[in-house]
C-alpha cells in the first residue's frame, strides 16, 4: 500500500480534496465597515486556492456576534453575492472552501453591540485579566447579559440562516466555531457557564447548545456538510473547564454520532492567534481520536514534518496551517518542492489594506525578485 502523506488526495464526504493541507480560519479584518466581503478578500482567497481546503475566517452570523471591526458577515442577503465572488474564484482554481460561522458571545462589547447593551453569553461572568482590544482604546471586558431561552433560540436561528446563505453563496460546507472561548466554547466550559437550566451544570447540559446547533443546521443543510472546531487545550479568554479531558471526550463522542464532515481540533500550544506554552492539562487531537470515528483535522503549530507524521501515522486525516498560509499563498507547492517558507509579519495581520495580505509572493515571483537583486 502506498504511504499516506500530506499530498495524498482525500475524499471528504462527496468533496474531493486534492491534498490534505488545509488553510485554517484566520481573522484578517479586510471586510468593509458594514461586514461586507471585499474584492481584496476575493484576491486573497483565490491566491490560496491550492490548499486541499480553505476554511474561511470567522464569519459573524449576526451583528450581535461581532467583537472586532471589519470582520465579514453572512447575516444579510446582499452578503451572499459578495461571498459568491470568493467561492467562484476559489472553485475556478480547483479549490474548495468552507465558511466558518462565528458568534463571539461575551468577547464583544456594548460599544459594538447593535443595541449598545452589554454582550450576550451563557452566564453573567466577565472575562478577567484581559481587555477588549482592537478598538481605539483598550476597554475592560463587561459583565455579559445572561441569554434567555428565547435569546438562545434566536442565535440558533441566526446560525441556521447563515448556514443556508453559505450554500447559496457557493461554499462547500460550514464549520461552526466552537473554539477559543467564543460563544459555543463559553457554553462548553464550566468557568463561563454557570446556568442551572438544561444548558448548564453537567457536561451533557453544557454541550447541549453545540448539539442543538449541529442538529438544527444539519437538518437544514445536511450533516455531512457541517463541521465543528474545538480547542480542548486552550485557556485563552478564560476558557477554563474543571475537567477538560472528560468534557472533550464527551463532545467528540457526541459529534461522532452526527456523521459530520469533520472535527477540527486546535492543538496545545495555541492561544487564539498566538503560540503559547503547552498547557500542563493538554488534550491533543490524538487523545480524542478513539472517540471520534469521522474525519479528524489537526491544527496548531505544525511543521512540515509534524504534519506529515500526523497523516502517516493516522493520528489525523487533515492538517491545518494558519500563520504559514498568511505568508505563503502557495504553501502546498512550497512544501512539495522543499522550498523555503516565508515568515509572516504580524503588523499586517489585522490592519489595513493589501499590504501583508495579498502581497506575499508566490515562489516563482520570489525567485525572480531574488535573482534581480543579486
Ligand atoms: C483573532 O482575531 O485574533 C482570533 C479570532 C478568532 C479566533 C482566534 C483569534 O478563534
Amino acid at each position: 500500500m502506498q504511504e499516506l502523506s500530506l499530498f495524498t488526495p482525500y475524499q471528504l464526504g462527496s468533496i474531493e480534496l486534492r491534498n490534505r493541507i488545509i488553510m485554517a480560519p484566520l481573522t484578517r479584518s479586510r471586510a468593509d465597515e458594514y461586514n461586507n466581503p471585499t474584492d481584496l478578500m476575493v484576491k486573497y482567497y483565490a491566491q490560496r486556492a491550492s490548499a486541499g481546503l480553505i476554511i474561511s475566517e470567522g464569519i459573524i452570523v449576526s451583528p450581535q456576534g461581532a467583537a472586532y471591526p471589519r470582520v465579514p458577515g453572512l447575516f444579510e442577503d446582499k452578503q451572499v453575492s459578495l461571498w459568491e465572488k470568493v467561492t467562484k474564484a476559489v472553485h475556478a482554481r480547483g479549490g474548495k472552501i468552507f465558511a466558518q460561522l462565528w458568534h463571539v458571545g461575551r468577547q464583544s462589547h456594548s460599544t459594538v453591540q447593535p443595541d449598545r447593551m452589554p454582550p450576550l453569553a451563557p452566564s453573567p461572568v466577565p472575562i478577567t485579566g484581559a481587555t477588549y482590544y482592537r478598538k481605539p482604546q483598550r476597554l475592560p471586558y463587561e459583565t455579559p447579559r445572561e441569554l434567555t431561552q428565547q435569546g438562545i433560540d434566536s442565535i440558533k436561528n441566526d446560525f441556521r440562516e447563515a448556514a443556508i446563505r453559505s450554500f447559496e453563496a457557493g461554499f462547500d460546507g460550514v464549520e461552526l466555531h466552537g473554539a477559543n472561548g467564543y460563544l459555543i466554547d463559553q457554553f462548553l466550559n464550566s468557568s463561563s457557564n454557570q446556568r442551572t437550566d438544561k444548558y448548564g451544570g453537567n457536561i451533557v447540559n453544557r454541550a447541549r447548545f453545540l448539539e442543538e446547533l449541529v442538529d438544527t443546521i444539519g437538518a437544514s443543510v445536511g450533516f455531512d456538510r457541517v463541521a465543528v472546531r474545538i480547542s480542548p487545550s486552550s485557556t485563552w479568554m478564560d476558557a477554563e473547564d474543571e475537567n477538560k479531558l472528560a468534557l472533550h471526550t464527551y463532545v467528540a463522542e457526541m459529534l461522532s454520532r452526527k456523521n459530520l464532515a469533520y472535527l477540527h481540533v486546535v492543538e496545545p500550544g495555541i492561544a487564539g492567534s498566538q503560540s503559547t506554552d503547552t498547557s500542563m492539562e493538554s488534550v491533543p487531537s490524538s487523545a480524542l481520536r478513539e472517540y471520534f470515528s469521522g474525519t479528524l483535522m489537526s491544527t496548531g503549530g505544525h511543521s512540515y514534518l509534524s504534519a506529515n507524521k500526523a497523516i502517516e501515522t493516522g493520528v489525523a486525516d487533515l492538517v491545518g496551517f494558519g500563520r504559514l498560509f498568511i505568508s505563503n499563498p502557495d504553501l502546498p507547492e512550497r512544501l512539495q518542492a522543499g522550498a523555503p517558507l516565508l515568515e509572516p509579519r504580524r503588523t499586517g495581520f489585522y490592519s489595513g489594506g493589501p499590504d501583508g495580505y495579498i502581497t506575499y509572493p508566490f515562489l516563482e515571483e520570489q525567485l525572480k525578485e531574488e535573482s534581480r537583486t543579486v
